[in-house]
C-alpha cells in the first residue's frame, strides 16, 4: 500500500495516497474544487487557472526537519498568492482553503476572464444543460462582466475537424483536454493548438481529419460545447434525454455504454436513440469508447430492418404469422433429422445462444458458431478468470499480443494494453507487420506468415524474450486471426494455451488466454460448446439450416451457393441481408437496443444490456423465436423471461455457475468520480448504476484437470512466381451488417483494398489508390491498392468483410 498523507481541506481532515493532487484529494473527500483543464485521467498542466485555492504548508525547522509548533499545532505558512489545486500534490499537514474570500475571488476572476471571449450561446449550444462552463459560471462566476459585449471575439462556429467531430472555435476555452487525451490516452497525436494568444485554435493535422478511432471521447471531456459529434450536433437538449444502460455489441471488449433516447418528431413520434455515451466500468472500458461503438448503432435504424415474419411461396417471400413461420421452420428441421444445422454468430446474447445450443442438443441437430477464429474451447479452459483487470497490470506482468492488431480489432484493449505497458508491464507484440502497439512494446517479434506457432513456442525457451516471459509473475496472451483461418488460429491458441499452462500462468487473476474474437459474444458461444467448421460450405449444402444473426451469403459466394443448394433455410436477423433474400423463412429479430440480455466479453465478463427503444414491427428477441420453433419440434425451452433463460444457463454451464441477473447488476464505487453532478470533473461519461457484470470462472481456476490438445499448424500455401500470398486481416470499419448501414461511417469504411509492400506494388506496376482486379481461390473482384512498408514483400493483405471473401491464406494474382 502506498504511503498515506493527511491534510486539511476546508477544515476537514483528509487522508489520501502520497502523490495525489490537491484537486483530486478534495474530490475524494466530497469537496468540489472547480476545474476546467484538469481531468483525473490526464497529466496535470495548470492551464486554465480555474482551480485557484489558498495553500498553506507546515513550517519546518531547517536544522531538525521537524514541524515548527505554534499554540500546540504545527505553524502553517500560506503562500502570498493563490495556487492551482490541480498541479500541487498533497503534503503532510498541508492546509487548503477552497472557498475563502481570496480563493473565491480568484475563481471568479478566472470565469470572468474566460467569458470575455466566449459566445455565451448556451440556449442553442449542444452542451447547454451538461456544460461545466455553464455550471461553474453559475456556481463561481461574477454574475456581471466588465467587458464590452461588442468587443467579443467572432470566430468560425462550424469547423469540421474530421467527418465525425466538429469544432466551434468561439466556444473553445483552450484547456487542451482534447489534445492531451489524444496524446496521452489514445496515443494518436492528430490534433493540436495552432496560432497564438487570442487566435489560438484547435486544428487537426492528420489526413483524413481527426484520424483516430477514439475521437468521440474528446467531446465527452471537452468542458464546453466546442467539440460535438456530427450525429448529435443540434440533435437534442441533454435534459430531454432518457438514459438506458447498454453494452457495445461491436467487438469482444464489451464496453459499457449509455443509450440516450428521446421521442422524436422526425421519426414520426417514435422514441429513438439520440447518442451513445460511455458508461463507467474501470474494469472494462474505464470512461472511454471507440468511434465504432459510438456511431455504428445507427444500423439499428437502417431502412432494411426486418419487421414481419416471411415465408417463401411461389418463389416470393410473403408475410405470414409468427405461428406459421415458426411451424414451417420446425417441420423442416424435424424432417431433416441429422441434417439439421444451426449456424449462429457471436452477435447474439448468451440467452439466445443457450436456447440455440439447447435446441441442437435436444434434437438431432448440430450448432456451429459463425466465426473465422478457432481455439475458443481453450479460452474456456485456460482463459482469464475472476479478478483479471488490465488496469491492475504493470511491472511483473507480461502481455503477449500475437496475430492481432488490437487498434483495429478491439480498440479499447489497445488503450488498456498500452497503459499497462506504460505502467511497466512487459509487452511482447508478435505480428508479421507493424501495428500501433509496437511503439509501447518491450519486444517486437516479426515472424513470417505461417510461423505463428513456432514463434509462440520460442517464448518458452531461454533467450532474451523467452526469459522475460518465463520470469514474469503473471502472463496474459491475446491471440487473434491476422493471416490465419480457423485451423491456423486454433493451432496458435493451442500453442499459447500450452505455454501458459506449462508455466503456471493459468487459474489466477491477470493470467490466461484471451481470444480477439470477431464478434461481441463469441466467447459466450464457446463457453456453451458451439463448434466452428473450416469448410462451412460442405456443412450447409443439402441441409436444413437455421441461420441466426449471420450473413454468410454476403460474406462468401461459395457459402451463398451452398445455401442455394440447402434443403431448407430459415434466416433470423435484425436486417434484410443477402442470406434472408435466399431463405425459405425469414424471422425478424429485435435489435439489442430494443431488448434485454447478456453478453460475455473476451475477458469472460458476463454483462447485462437493457431495452432503450420500442420494438420495431413484430420483431421478437432471438431466444424467444428459438423457443417458439423448439415448441413445434416438441422441445420445451424458456421463451418468455430472459432472466429465467440465464438462470437455466447458469445451472447448466459450469463457468456461469453462481451468476444471476441481480449479481450482474451489482456496482461498486469507482474512481474517478463521474456522473451528472460531477461532469465538470470527469466529463459527460455516465456513472454506472446498472451493473458492472461478473467474470466467469475458468476450468483451471476451478481446479479441473487441464489438458491442451496439440493442434498441428498446416503450412500456408506457397504462391507461384507470379502470385502473392493473400492473407486475411481485420479492419475496424468494415462492410458488415452492423456497420455498413451507419452512413456516417462510410468514409471510414471505404472500398475493398489490397495492401501491398511498396516494392511489391512497384514490381506489379501498380501504385497507391489504383483500382486493380484480383483473383484468388476462385474469387475475383476489384480492390484499391494501399501501401504498407512494414508487410513482407511477397504478401498481400485483404481486409475481411470488405467484399472480397477470404477465410485463410491463399495464393493471389493481381491483374
Ligand atoms: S476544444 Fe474543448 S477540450 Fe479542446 S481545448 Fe477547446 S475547450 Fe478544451
Ligand atoms: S472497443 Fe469494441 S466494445 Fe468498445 S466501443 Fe469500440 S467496438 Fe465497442
Ligand atoms: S489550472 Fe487547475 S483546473 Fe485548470
Amino acid at each position: 500500500m502506498s504511503k498515506q498523507i493527511t491534510l486539511t481541506i476546508d477544515r476537514r481532515q483528509v487522508t489520501v495516497p502520497e502523490g495525489t493532487l490537491v484537486a483530486d484529494a478534495a474530490k475524494m473527500a466530497g469537496i468540489d474544487i472547480p476545474v476546467f483543464c484538469h481531468h483525473p485521467k490526464l497529466e496535470p498542466v495548470g492551464m486554465c487557472r480555474m482551480c485557484l485555492v489558498e495553500i498553506g504548508r507546515p513550517v519546518r525547522d531547517r536544522a531538525t526537519g521537524q514541524f515548527v509548533m505554534e499554540n500546540g499545532a504545527p505553524k502553517i505558512q500560506f503562500m502570498p498568492k493563490l495556487e492551482t489545486a490541480c498541479t500541487n500534490k498533497v503534503e503532510e499537514g498541508m492546509v487548503v482553503l477552497t472557498q475563502s474570500e481570496k480563493a473565491a475571488e480568484g475563481q471568479k476572476g478566472t470565469i470572468e476572464f474566460l467569458l470575455t471571449s466566449h459566445p455565451l450561446d448556451c440556449p442553442v449550444c449542444d452542451k447547454g444543460g451538461e456544460c461545466p462552463l455553464q455550471n461553474l459560471t453559475m456556481a463561481h462566476g461574477p454574475g456581471k462582466s466588465r467587458f464590452i459585449f461588442d468587443e467579443k471575439m467572432r470566430l468560425d462556429k462550424m469547423v469540421p475537424l474530421g467527418e465525425l467531430i466538429w469544432l466551434d472555435r468561439e466556444r473553445c476555452i483552450q484547456c487542451a483536454r482534447c489534445i492531451r487525451f489524444q496524446d496521452e490516452i489514445a496515443g494518436d497525436s492528430v490534433i493540436g493548438f495552432d496560432d497564438r494568444g487570442r487566435r489560438t485554435q484547435i486544428v487537426s493535422f492528420s489526413e483524413p481529419g481527426f484520424d483516430s478511432v477514439f475521437s468521440g471521447n474528446t467531446t465527452d471531456i471537452c468542458p464546453v460545447g466546442a467539440l460535438t459529434t456530427t450525429d448529435f450536433r443540434f440533435g437534442a437538449r441533454p435534459w430531454e434525454l432518457e438514459a438506458h444502460a447498454s453494452i457495445c455489441t461491436q467487438c469482444p471488449v464489451g464496453c459499457n455504454t449509455t443509450l440516450n433516447t428521446r421521442r422524436e418528431a422526425k421519426a414520426g413520434g417514435k422514441i429513438v436513440v439520440k447518442r451513445v455515451m460511455p458508461r463507467q466500468n474501470e474494469e472494462v472500458n474505464e470512461i472511454w469508447i471507440c468511434d465504432k461503438g459510438r456511431f455504428a448503432y445507427h444500423y439499428t435504424e437502417g431502412k432494411k430492418r426486418l419487421t414481419r415474419p416471411l415465408a417463401r411461396k411461389d418463389g416470393k417471400l410473403l408475410r405470414v404469422s409468427w405461428e406459421a413461420a415458426t411451424k414451417l421452420a420446425a417441420e423442416n428441421f424435424l424432417k431433416a433429422k441429422k441434417n439439421f444445422v444451426i449456424l449462429a454468430s457471436g452477435r447474439l446474447s448468451n440467452e439466445d445462444l443457450f436456447n440455440l445450443k439447447s435446441l441442437a442438443d435436444h434434437s438431432e441437430g448440430r450448432a456451429y458458431l459463425y466465426s473465422h477464429i478457432g481455439g475458443g474451447e481453450l479460452t474456456s479452459l485456460v482463459g482469464v478468470g475472476e479478478g483479471t483487470n488490465f488496469a491492475k497490470m504493470g511491472a511483473g506482468t507480461t502481455i503477449v499480443v500475437i496475430a492481432s492488431n488490437l487498434y483495429e480489432e478491439a480498440p479499447i484493449w489497445h488503450l488498456r494494453v498500452k497503459q499497462a505497458a506504460e505502467r511497466g508491464a512487459t509487452l511482447i507484440v508478435m505480428n508479421p507487420r507493424g501495428t500501433k502497439l509496437d511503439r509501447y512494446a518491450s519486444f517486437v517479434v516479426r515472424y513470417a506468415y505461417g510461423d505463428e506457432v513456432k514463434s509462440v513456442q520460442e517464448l518458452g525457451k531461454k533467450g532474451r524474450i523467452g526469459d522475460a516471459f518465463l520470469k514474469s509473475e503473471n502472463a496474459v496472451i491475446l491471440y487473434g486471426s491476422e493471416g490465419l483461418g480457423i485451423s491456423g488460429s486454433a493451432a496458435v491458441a493451442s500453442a499459447c494455451a500450452k505455454l501458459l499452462n506449462d508455466n503456471g500462468f493459468v487459474g489466477k487473476p491477470n493470467n490466461g488466454l484471451i481470444g480477439v474474437w470477431g464478434r461481441a459474444n463469441d466467447q459466450g458461444a464457446w463457453e456453451m460448446g458451439f463448434e466452428v467448421e473450416e469448410d462451412l460450405a460442405k456443412v450447409l449444402k443439402g441441409k436444413a439450416v437455421y441461420i441466426v444473426g449471420a450473413d454468410p451469403a454476403a460474406d462468401d459466394p461459395k457459402l451463398a451457393k451452398a445455401l442455394e443448394g440447402a434443403e431448407f433455410v430459415a434466416a433470423q436477423d435484425v436486417m434484410e441481408t443477402a442470406t434472408t433474400e435466399i431463405a425459405d423463412v425469414v424471422l425478424p429479430a429485435q435489435a439489442f437496443t430494443e431488448r434485454e440480455g447478456t453478453l460475455t466479453s473476451g475477458e469472460r465478463r458476463a454483462q447485462r444490456f437493457y431495452p432503450a427503444v420500442p420494438v420495431t414491427g413484430d420483431a421478437k428477441p432471438d431466444f424467444a423465436i428459438t423457443s417458439q420453433i423448439a415448441r413445434h419440434m416438441g422441445v420445451i425451452l424458456e421463451g418468455t423471461s430472459v432472466s429465467a433463460v440465464f438462470d437455466i444457463l447458469a445451472a447448466s454451464v459450469k463457468s456461469f455457475e453462481g451468476l444471476n441477473y441481480a449479481k450482474l447488476a451489482e456496482v461498486k464505487p469507482q474512481w474517478p468520480i463521474v456522473g451528472r453532478g460531477d461532469l465538470y470533473y470527469g466529463g459527460t461519461t455516465y456513472e454506472n448504476t446498472q451493473g458492472m457484470g461478473a467474470q466467469l470462472s475458468a476450468a483451471a481456476a476451478r481446479g479441473e484437470k487441464v489438458s491442451i490438445p496439440r493442434v498441428q499448424r498446416e503450412a500456408p500455401p506457397r504462391p507461384k512466381e507470379n502470385e502473392l500470398l493473400a492473407v486475411p486481416v481485420t479492419k475496424l470499419y468494415d462492410r458488415g451488417t452492423t456497420v455498413l448501414p451507419a452512413e456516417l461511417l462510410h468514409e471510414r469504411i471505404g472500398d475493398a483494398s489490397l495492401i501491398l509492400h511498396p516494392d511489391a506494388a512497384k514490381s506489379l506496376g501498380v501504385e497507391a489508390g489504383q483500382a486493380v482486379n484480383v483473383s484468388f481461390n476462385g474469387v475475383s473482384g476489384g480492390a484499391v491498392v494501399k501501401l504498407d512498408d512494414t508487410i513482407p514483400v511477397g504478401v498481400a493483405l485483404i481486409p475481411r468483410s470488405m467484399g472480397l471473401a477470404i477465410r485463410e491464406p491463399v495464393p493471389l494474382k493481381v491483374k
